[in-house]
């Protein structure tokens, strides 16, 4: 079993952190794997998280198991922060959640839904998207193509394109669209473009996946909805991968859900008969914590509003340090145009830097930024900008 057997490739995104974390340089900087980092280079615990475990090391009195589709006043939490309160799917039943862990986990278990109900459809993903996601699928049995979406000559959406690509998937398929923050790119279609999306998704018969791990990182908790608000006037069927690792700062409490909306209660309730058999065969029922810990603060109003101002916290010191990159770029007088960073959103942005390069900013400076040239904005601090730019500068 155990001879003869290869070393697996490092992850492109978490095997970086590995030789981050192996790295004896003290002026060592990670812009790899999507982790908040404040302006110290910290990754700190929300004081609203701090408060819900409070409560929780007082309150809970059970480690039974949860439910497979997990704890039922969590998943109405994440269908009234994903929808808004009163929305139709919510009032006529046609959502159903289960909760899940991580995003990662969510999207597995769509995965294995797909792969075992559908066999046939193939999972269209955006070029580029999150290395994971081709990862995850294939291990699912998914066949993955692409549709365009970005414009390397503006480094921003090339909806014209994206449409024209849509327009080919055959009816069955399914789509998956990144519901705010794309990750790697940053780049996110306008809300009216959403709604143009959905009525051709509707028109060609494919289903949107939406990943939407990034609520309030863009522009706000309700302006980050807007997209997926707007897909679901145009489609009746669809599912959302959500995630709470970022908005939460959850991380390693892997707290996610997988939502199915349909056309009706019992056609959700079918679907989730069917969710529930993969949950089953994979991990049995969810980790509890971390959704304790969403389901308390969300269900309490002062620390729900006391949560909404971290958030906005996190959001607004990463849209200064792309403001900050930007600027000290061309202070140094680096001649690449870097300014689409500034309207991109979300942790991640493109950075234009070849693999070439990426590699000599972790050899010769301990710089780390995967392969692609994606980068981490919420890496980047006051305090480590200087040299970050100078670096590059250099290699360019
Ligand atoms: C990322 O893209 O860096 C994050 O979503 C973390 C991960 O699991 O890759």
């Amino acid at each position: 079993m155990f001879k003869n057997v290869k070393t697996a490739p490092a992850d492109p995104i978490l095997g970086l952190t590995e030789a981050f974390n192996a790295d004896s340089n003290p002026d060592k900087i990670n812009l790899s794997v999507g982790v908040y980092k404040d302006a110290t280079g910290k990754t700190p615990v929300l004081e609203t998280v701090k408060e819900a475990e409070r409560r929780i090391v007082e309150q809970e009195n059970s480690k039974g198991y949860l439910p497979m589709t997990g704890e039922p006043l969590y998943c109405a939490r994440v269908q009234e922060l994903m929808f808004g309160e009163d929305h139709e799917v919510i009032v006529e039943k046609r959502a159903a959640t289960a909760q899940c862990p991580g995003g990662t986990g969510a999207l597995r278990v769509a995965g294995d839904y797909l792969h075992t109900l559908h066999p046939d459809s193939t999972l269209w993903l955006s070029d580029p998207t999150w290395a994971n996601h081709n990862t995850i699928f294939a291990a699912a049995g998914v066949t993955c193509k692409k549709y365009a979406y970005r414009d390397p000559k503006t480094n921003g959406l090339d909806f014209d394109a994206m449409y024209e690509s849509i327009k080919k998937i055959p009816k069955g398929d399914v789509i998956l669209l990144h519901g705010c923050c794309h990750n790697p790119t940053g780049i996110d279609p306008t809300p009216e473009q959403w709604g143009k999306i959905g009525e051709l998704l509707t028109q060609q018969g494919v289903l949107p996946l939406v990943d939407f791990a990034y609520q309030g990182l863009a522009n706000g908790i309700e302006d980050d909805r807007a997209g997926l608000l707007e897909l679901i006037k145009k489609v009746r069927q669809l599912a959302i991968c959500s995630s709470f690792s970022k908005n939460f700062g959850l991380y390693r409490e892997r707290t996610g859900a997988l939502t199915v909306v349909g056309e009706s209660a019992e056609q959700v309730a079918t679907v989730m008969s069917q969710v529930k058999l993969r949950i089953r065969y994979s991990y049995s029922n969810p980790p509890s914590h971390g959704a304790q810990i969403v389901a308390i603060v969300l269900g309490d109003k002062e620390l729900r509003a006391q949560w909404l101002e971290e958030v906005a916290d996190i959001r607004n010191r990463i849209n200064e340090m792309r403001h900050l990159f930007v600027k000290t770029l061309k202070e140094k007088g680096v001649k690449q145009d870097f300014s689409s960073i500034i309207e991109q959103r979300g942790m991640f942005s493109f950075s234009g830097l070849t693999k070439k390069q990426v590699d000599r900013l972790r050899d010769e400076y301990s710089i780390y930024i995967v392969g692609s040239g994606r980068i981490n904005v919420a890496g980047m601090t006051p305090a480590n900008m200087d040299r970050l730019c100078e670096a590059i500068k250099t290699v360019l």
